[in-house]
């Protein structure tokens, strides 16, 4: 399973990209809003950091205004995903997009049948928000499994992006049920690494090891 960093932080991006820990990157318009910088300059930045795909939300909602801001942030790098909403007016866009070669991340989806609409229209990646499915009482990894299901039926080639990623748990449910990438903010991404057994096993065999050298060279 691949991770991307959720997030339109340059540091964040940089730090998870030097360790070598994602694959790409999501950014959606809250996120780049939370920068106040020109969103091209920080897509730009992002593109020399990861070599991955890297989402860029598109913020019209009729299909004429969507797909000139595809064809726009497309021309920026081509590792470029525009990410279009779950809406009518997106999927007349997407499919435009799809014949164009442009590739899509389809986002705000929140049941299968958008998540099949999506996949029929030539999406590369659809993401459904996991938790934000939590907050309203719904079992958000229920809807990965259908989705599992239901693209392997048909054999579709669109990934999963399981977003909205709140907690370690969210990733390893989704590695289980075999999604093809999860999207995760920089503190999920940090707490997957820990486990304080780990902490206190490495303490100890320092400890020892000290404790040993010291004598031979007493
Ligand atoms: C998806 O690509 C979104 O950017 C993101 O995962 C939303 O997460 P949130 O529900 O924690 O805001």
């Amino acid at each position: 399973m691949k991770f991307f960093l959720d997030t339109a932080n340059i540091e964040e991006i940089r730090d998870a990209a030097e360790y070598g820990l994602i694959d790409g990157v999501t950014t959606n318009p809250s996120l780049v809003a939370k920068e106040g910088r020109d969103f091209k300059d920080i897509l730009r930045e992002i593109t020399r950091l990861v070599n991955g795909p890297i989402s860029a939300e598109v913020v019209s909602t009729d299909a004429a205004g969507i797909l000139r801001e595809a064809y726009d942030l497309a021309k920026i790098h081509e590792n470029i995903i525009v990410k279009v909403p779950m809406i009518k007016e997106g999927m007349k866009a997407l499919r435009q997009l799809s014949r164009d070669g442009i590739r899509t991340n389809v986002t705000l989806v929140f049941n299968p049948n958008q998540a099949l609409i999506a996949a029929k229209l030539g999406a590369t990646y659809v993401s459904p928000f996991v938790g934000r499915f939590d907050d309203v009482s719904e079992v958000g990894m229920s809807l990965i499994a259908d989705l599992v299901r239901i693209f392997k039926n048909y054999g579709f080639a669109t990934q999963i992006l399981v977003a909205s990623c709140r907690s370690p748990l969210h990733i390893r449910e989704a590695a289980l049920l075999g999604a093809h990438v999860a999207t995760m903010p920089y503190k999920v991404l940090e707490q997957l690494l820990k486990h304080p057994l780990t902490d206190i096993g490495l303490e100890r065999f320092l400890k020892d090891w000290e404790k040993a050298h010291q004598a031979v060279h007493a």
